[in-house]
């Protein structure tokens, strides 16, 4: 039998590092990567009416209601690609309701991954952050600078990336992570998230790694 495609998700408070371990994981493993803050941003600079409304949330740092999420990330992961290839969900669930909305709809993950970093190392890594709207590609003015004076020059920064409406994003992570977590604690891992990049990724390379060898065993056996 054909191995199932790998279905993760990857979850931790802002600026923990999920878009950066994503990108490493996208460029190994090939999973189709799925951030509800993306979409959700992509709909903002469309100025959709779903868009202006969700940008009234993000701006406070508070969740955007479920009302526009749920149905948003539930029809991007029934596309083909997410189908195929597998899928990487970043920053969702992130409440009770939409875990409960996956878990009614039969989604699940093979593995839940909680990036772990203390609360004043996130707080630098938000103040420092800048992405380059060119390539959609993320950097850190100390940890990840950019390679040339081109992008340096380019680089633009979030809306909601000041330390003032961080500790609300703070806040709100730490008010809902544990209703979440409840419903994946079976398939769950901590990653340390305080080291460079490389390190957790090496961590997260090594769950991804063991998780396929065991699906590919078990298909073997089906
Ligand atoms: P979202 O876009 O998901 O933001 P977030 O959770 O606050 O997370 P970030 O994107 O800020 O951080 P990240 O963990 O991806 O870190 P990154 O890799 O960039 O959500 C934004 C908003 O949308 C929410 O506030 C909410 O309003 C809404 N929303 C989203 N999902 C929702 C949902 N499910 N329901 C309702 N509303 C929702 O790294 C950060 C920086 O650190 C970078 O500069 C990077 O270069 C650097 N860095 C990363 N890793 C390391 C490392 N190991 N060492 C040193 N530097 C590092």
């Amino acid at each position: 039998a054909k191995d199932e495609p790998l279905r993760i998700m990857i979850a931790g408070a802002p600026a923990s590092g999920k878009g950066t371990q994503c990108e490493l994981i996208v460029e190994k493993y090939g999973l189709t990567h799925i951030s509800a803050g993306d979409l959700l941003r992509a709909e903002v600079a469309a100025g959709s009416e779903n868009g202006n409304l969700a940008k009234e949330y993000m701006t406070k740092g508070l969740l955007v209601p479920s009302e526009i999420v749920v149905k948003m990330v539930k029809d991007r992961l029934a596309q083909q690609d997410a189908q195929e290839n597998g899928w990487l969900l970043d920053g969702y669930p992130r409440s009770d309701e939409q875990a409960q909305a996956l878990e009614v709809a039969g989604i699940r993950p093979n593995l839940f991954i909680l990036l772990d970093v203390d609360d004043e190392i996130l707080i630098q890594r938000v103040i420092n952050r800048r992405m380059d709207p060119v390539t959609g590609k993320i950097y850190h003015l100390l940890y990840s600078p950019p390679e040339n004076e081109e992008i340096a020059s380019r680089l633009t920064q979030r809306f909601d990336d000041t330390e003032e409406k961080a500790r609300v994003r703070l806040l709100t992570h730490y008010s809902n992570v544990d209703a979440v977590v409840g419903v994946y604690k079976d398939v769950m891992q901590h990653v340390d998230g305080n080291r460079p990049k490389l390190e957790v990724f090496a961590e997260i390379d090594k769950l991804l790694m063991d998780l396929q060898k065991k699906e590919s065993e078990e298909s073997t056996r089906r």
